[in-house]
Order: C-alpha cells, then sequence, then structure tokens
C-alpha cells in the first residue's frame, strides 16, 4: 500500500501537498494528475503529516498520519497577540507547591501536548520518566546537594555561581532548595545518535512548561539537578533515565500554592538586524 491515500472525489488537484512537502516525494502523476509519491518515496518521507494538514479538501491521508486521527484547526480557539503575549509573559517558575499529588493522568495529558512539539526531522525520539514517589525524590535531590557540596569547594565556581553554598546550607537546615518539595519530576530524555536530541527535548519540556497551568499545574526547571545528572551516572540511574541516553532535562511539578498578579520586566533584547 502507499503511504498515500489520495482521496480522487475530492482531490482538486491543485497542488499543495506537492509544493508543501519538505522531503518533496510527492509529485503529480504524468497519467491521471493526482499526486502520488514518487521513486523512493517511502525511505525519503519524514512522516510529519504536511500534505495532511495543508489540504483544503480533506482528500489526503497517510497511511502513517491518517487524516481520521488530524483534527480540523478550529478558527474559534485561534488566540490574538494580546492573548498570546500574556499567555507566555505570564509563564513562571514555581518554587511553592501544595502537599498534593500529581495525578498520572494529568502528567499523561501534559505528555500528550509534549509530544506535538517540533523534533529534527521530525524524529519524535523523545522519551519521558514521570517520579513521584516521594522518597525516590528526596534520595535525587539529597544526591543532587551532595554534587552541589563538592562543587561549591572551588572557589571560582562559587564565584559564577554564589547561590551553590546557599543550596547546601538550605539542606542541611532541612530545606530542599533543589527540588522545592515537588510531588513530582518529569525528566525528557533521548538516546545517543539523535543529533538534535538536547534540543528536541528542550522544545518538548516548554511545550510542557506551557501547557501546565491550563491543567492547574505549576513548574519549574530543575537546572541544579540537571548538572548533577550530567556528573553523576548513580543519580541518572536513581533518576529512571535510561542506560545510552545522554540527553536529559528534568522539571519540576505540582500544583501551586503561590498565585502571580504582574508581569515582571526582563533585559532589553539585544538585535542585529542585517
Ligand atoms: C535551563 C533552566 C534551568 C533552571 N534551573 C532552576 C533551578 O535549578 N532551580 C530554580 O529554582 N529555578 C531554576 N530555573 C528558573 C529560573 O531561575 C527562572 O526561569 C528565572 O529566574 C526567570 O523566572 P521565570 O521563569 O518565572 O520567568 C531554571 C530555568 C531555566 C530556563
Amino acid at each position: 500500500m502507499s503511504l498515500l491515500i489520495v482521496d480522487q472525489s475530492k482531490c482538486e488537484k491543485d497542488e499543495f501537498c506537492v509544493r508543501e512537502c519538505p522531503a518533496a516525494v510527492i509529485r503529480i502523476s504524468a497519467g491521471d494528475g493526482f499526486p502520488e509519491l514518487v521513486e523512493g518515496g517511502d525511505a525519503g518521507c519524514i512522516r510529519c503529516g504536511h500534505c495532511v494538514a495543508v489540504c483544503p479538501h480533506g482528500a489526503m491521508s497517510h497511511a502513517d498520519v491518517p487524516i481520521e486521527s488530524s483534527p480540523e484547526i478550529r478558527e474559534a480557539l485561534e488566540i490574538g497577540e494580546a492573548q498570546a503575549a500574556q499567555f507566555l509573559r505570564s509563564r513562571r517558575s514555581v518554587r511553592v507547591f501544595k502537599d498534593k499529588p500529581v495525578e498520572k493522568e494529568k502528567i499523561r495529558r501534559l505528555i500528550e501536548i509534549a509530544r506535538y512539539a517540533p523534533t529534527g526531522g521530525n524524529s519524535q525520539m523523545i522519551e519521558w520518566v514521570a517520579i513521584t514517589d516521594k522518597s525516590r525524590l528526596k534520595k535525587i535531590a539529597g544526591l543532587t546537594v551532595d554534587w552541589v557540596r563538592q562543587l561549591a569547594k572551588d572557589p571560582n565556581v562559587v564565584a559564577a555561581a554564589p547561590y551553590l553554598p546557599m543550596v547546601v546550607a538550605a539542606w542541611d537546615a532541612g530545606f530542599d532548595s533543589v527540588l522545592r518539595n515537588a510531588p513530582a519530576v518529569v525528566v525528557a530524555c533521548a538516546a545517543g545518535g539523535i543529533m538534535t536530541g538536547q534540543t528536541d527535548l528542550t522544545i518538548a519540556m516548554t511545550y510542557l512548561d506551557l501547557m501546565a497551568p491550563a491543567l492547574g499545574l505549576g513548574t519549574c526547571w530543575a537546572g541544579l539537578l540537571q548538572g548533577a545528572l550530567a556528573a553523576s551516572p548513580p543519580l541518572k540511574a536513581a533518576a529512571g533515565i535510561p542506560e545510552g541516553h545522554p540527553y536529559h532535562y528534568p522539571m519540576m511539578l505540582g500544583y501551586n500554592d503561590i498565585k502571580y498578579f504582574r508581569l515582571p520586566e526582563r533585559k532589553a533584547p539585544k538585535i542585529l538586524y542585517l
């Protein structure tokens, strides 16, 4: 069976699919004038579904991106510039969480959206680990502090990151400033050999980050844990990151116990127009 399934009763031969295809594997048939796959197109197709998305007539389906799983865009749900700007500017790093577990179902719904983030070559090779077990989270935070404690012995490191000794002091005083007592940590990871692995998972994590408030959840990028994960194979194992997965990023997740009322200012951008 061909990858492309063209409903000839709907196709108007307007060639949108041909012009759109990023892999240039669709052409117009010299015989009947309908779109068809070029020779070798099966291997070249990146399964992005643009041919399905771009057809105004619903005439194109794809064996791996079926039209039935590709819903129409609902114009009523589109947002304007002001809504988009406020939505993006109001995303905050949440560090105060309720002592309330995050339902696995909600984590699944977040990942369900994050999987639509773009990936290089449409590889879609990101994997996810969701840690909700309190004792495991505490162990992970403690191992991270062990790593910070070592780092903080180097004055050059402390000069560059003056908050590190505070992380250790807070932990020793009984406060977790690594994971902020978040009831969940989600880790996105990808296997070695995926050329755009770290970028892909960072974008996907950003999708998850942006989606979380709609489910009543807050997030915070766990940069300290990320540093420790990169340095410590036992910590990577404790965090459930599979072997052979050099790319990863963890994010704290939980119900906000805090609310924001303003959009804080940031540095003016440096832009070079050429
Ligand atoms: C890559 C990255 C790593 C971060 N790591 C941490 C972290 O380990 N702990 C923390 O409390 N905040 C962390 N943050 C949050 C930043 O401090 C925060 O984004 C910044 O202060 C701006 O605040 P906002 O996110 O609310 O706009 C991290 C953010 C990013 C993007």
